[in-house]
Parts: structure tokens; sequence; C-alpha cells
């Protein structure tokens, strides 16, 4: 794992957005694994004003609620069109987002891993983390080899996102979600995290124990993860001198 502390949250998210940047400089057709909530909503922003060229990026999003029509404005589907695909010259037929109201869930899911496969793979997966150690909607005790499925909300994860429903009542109870093993599967992953109220999780995600209780912990399997973080969000680790070496000290080939 690669971590990545700065002052701000302003900071961080730019070194995120010049790595993804770079990945669409490069390649002429990745494919990009997207990530809801308001912690990548800067990202976006950012994204946006650097006028990429997006016409062969192809995206799948980690999840969505199910229920949830496309144009329910707590959908993730709105919420992706919203912030950030309607700012691009994205193709409408290289989006990809979980289908919250297919009347068969199961076949949609292979289906949707299906069209993961046919596209090549993830190249680059962006990722929030939960105040529960979530990743998608992969709650805690998720299998670590999960595919994407229909899952059941944490108490916890409703409460969090009530904030976007007006009352944590009206919050879903099951979503659908790349598993921890579609996400695995992705070349990179980047993961950002910023706030207080982050850190209990991050500090669990990066020095901790390797425990389907926790599933962002997987990530330590990762070849290729970097979690990016602002001083908040990484206020309880144990390690964060070293961090901070390790990231000034990177040989000039090594930097972002
Ligand atoms: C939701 C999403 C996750 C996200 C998490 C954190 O539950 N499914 O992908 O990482 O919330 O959200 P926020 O960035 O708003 O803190």
């Amino acid at each position: 794992m690669e971590i990545v502390i700065q002052p701000t949250a302003e900071a961080a998210t730019s070194i995120a957005a010049r790595l993804i940047a770079r990945l669409l400089r490069e390649k002429p057709d990745p494919v990009l694994g997207l990530a809801t909530g308001s912690t990548p909503l800067r990202l976006y922003e950012e994204l946006v004003r650097l006028r990429l060229d997006w016409r062969r990026v192809t995206t799948f999003n980690l999840d969505e609620y199910v229920g949830l029509r496309p144009d329910h404005p707590q959908s993730y589907h709105h919420f992706m069109w919203e912030n950030f695909f309607r700012h691009l010259n994205i193709a409408k037929r290289n989006v990809h987002i979980p289908d919250g109201v297919a009347r068969n869930i199961q076949a949609s899911c292979e289906r949707y891993e299906k069209q993961i496969r046919a596209a090549g793979g993830i190249d680059l997966q962006l990722l929030g983390i939960g105040a529960d150690g979530h990743i998608g909607f992969n709650e805690p005790t998720s299998s670590l080899a999960s595919r994407t499925r229909i899952k059941t909300l944490t108490p916890q994860t409703r409460k969090d996102n009530g904030r976007f429903f007006g009352g944590e009542h009206k919050v879903p109870h099951h979503v659908i979600t790349m598993g921890v093993g579609t996400i695995m599967e992705a070349r990179q992953c980047l993961l950002l995290a910023f706030g207080k109220n982050k850190s209990r999780a991050v500090a669990a995600m990066v020095e901790g124990p390797i425990a389907a209780v926790n599933p962002a912990s997987i990530l330590q399997m990762h070849p290729q993860a970097k979690i990016f973080l602002d001083a908040s969000a990484a206020s309880k680790l144990q390690r964060i001198d070293y961090y901070h070496r390790v990231f000034d000290d990177k040989p000039d080939w090594q930097r972002i």
C-alpha cells in the first residue's frame, strides 16, 4: 500500500486527479471504476476542469440502491450524471452503473461482471471508505472473494447516508455492489478518505489485520493500492512519520 498524506483534502485530490489524467493520456481506451459519496466530488470537479478526452473511456460504477430509478435524485445514476458525466464528452454506451430496478437482480449482477470482463477489466478503481470500513457497499463481514451482488446495508451506513435522503428512514435497505473480489481484480486501486470521522476506518484498513469485518483491509493484499488522505483522516495512523518519509524521498521516476 502506498500512503499519501497531504495537509488538506484539496491537495490530496489534486494529486489523485493528476494520476487519473496521466492514465487517460497514456492509454487511449482506459477502463475506470468510479465511486460515489461526498469524498470524490472535488476530484470529479477537477477532472472536468482538466478538459481531458473521455470519448474512448469506459466506466463502471461500484454500486446503486435497489429500488431507485435512474432519475431518482438520490440514485447513484443521477449522482454520476449530474456531478460528472454530463460535463464530459463520454459516450453514454460506455457508462455502466448497476441497475437498481432490474427485474432479475441476480442475472443483472452476473451481466455486470461479464461486461467488466468484456471491457478488458478495470485499469483503475476509485474508492471511498465507509466509517465502518466498507468499500463500494461491501459491508463488514462481506466475503473478501465476493462478486457483484445484492447486499443489505447496516444501520450505521443507512444513518451515515441519511443526510442525502433527508432522514435515514428514507434510505433503501438493499443495494447492488461490485464485490470485494471484483474490486481486487482492478489493476490499480485509488482510495480517498478525508476528515476525522474516517480516521478510525483508515487506521484499521492500513495497520489492522486483514479481516472480513473490515472489508477495506483486503487492500493490503492489492499490489497497486494508493491511499490518499488528508491530515485528519491520517491522524490515527501509528506509522505516520514513515509514510511521510516514503512519499518525500521518492525517486523522480516514481513521483506522481
Ligand atoms: C457510500 C458509498 C461508498 C462510499 C461511502 C463513503 O456508502 N457506497 O462507495 O465510499 O459511502 O461516502 P462519503 O464519501 O460520502 O463519506
